[in-house]
């Protein structure tokens, strides 16, 4: 099966960084790409050849909803999808499993692909509730075929520690026993690491922060995973 690699830019580039870019990035066939700029990119980044997602959306198509943004809007600029759920979202921006699941069910609703992110702490990790986070995450999503997951455990997500291939393996296997859909790993992903986790059964591609903002990491990263397909 074709992988999926997608690159969450977070607070980074704004338009004039957006296109410079495109203008170095590459991807070979068999390899499915996806970018996610912040919103004021969103605009100079759907000109170009790759499918673009937001990372947020609101559930609402229009209202007194201050800093937000509607599926409906961002299917007008062209955009194809969006994140939801992100754990950067629950953490500091109260995202709870029912307004990740409010979002996810408008983006589909509008015709929008979704990411939407789980994963546990290292606290949950450590006093053995992993199953249980993920179950209560990924349970609230809908079933749809335009739907994703990305298991991102927090405690690798912008820290340099990955999960092993294997732990990682474990987590995708029990989130498709829940859900069966692509699962993309995240946390940390790189051309370094990326080769041994993507060759795991259960990873179908990487949803990647740090390493998709530097055209040619990101397009080597696109490579390992065209060549794994
Ligand atoms: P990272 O971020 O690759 O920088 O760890 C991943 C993510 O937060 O989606």
């Amino acid at each position: 099966m074709i992988k999926l690699i997608a690159g969450n830019w977070k607070m980074f580039k704004g338009p004039t960084d957006t296109l410079a870019f495109f203008d170095s990035f590459e991807a070979p066939d068999g390899v499915d790409v996806v970018l996610c700029p912040p919103f004021v990119s969103l605009e100079a980044a759907v000109g170009e050849e790759w499918p673009i997602y937001a990372q947020n959306v609101h559930w609402s198509d229009e209202g007194a909803f201050t800093g937000e943004v509607s599926a409906r809007m961002l299917v007008e600029l062209g955009v194809q999808g969006t994140l939801v759920g992100h754990s950067e979202r629950r953490l500091y921006f109260g995202e709870t499993d029912d307004t990740v699941r409010l979002r996810a069910e408008a983006a589909l609703a509008a015709g929008l692909g979704v990411i939407a992110c789980v994963g546990e702490t290292e606290a949950e990790r450590e006093t053995g509730e992993t199953e249980a986070v993920l179950r209560r995450q990924v349970e609230v999503l809908p079933h749809n075929d335009s739907l994703v997951i990305a298991y991102e455990p927090v405690w690798a997500i912008g820290t340099g520690k990955t999960a092993t291939p294997a732990m990682a393996e474990d987590a995708h296997a029990f989130i498709k026993s829940l859900h069966a859909t692509r699962v993309l790993y995240g946390g940390s992903v790189k051309p370094e690491n990326a080769a041994e986790l993507l060759s795991q059964p259960s990873i179908d591609g990487a949803l990647v922060g740090g390493a998709s903002l530097d055209a040619a990491s990101f397009s080597s990263l696109c490579q390992i995973a065209a060549s794994l397909s």
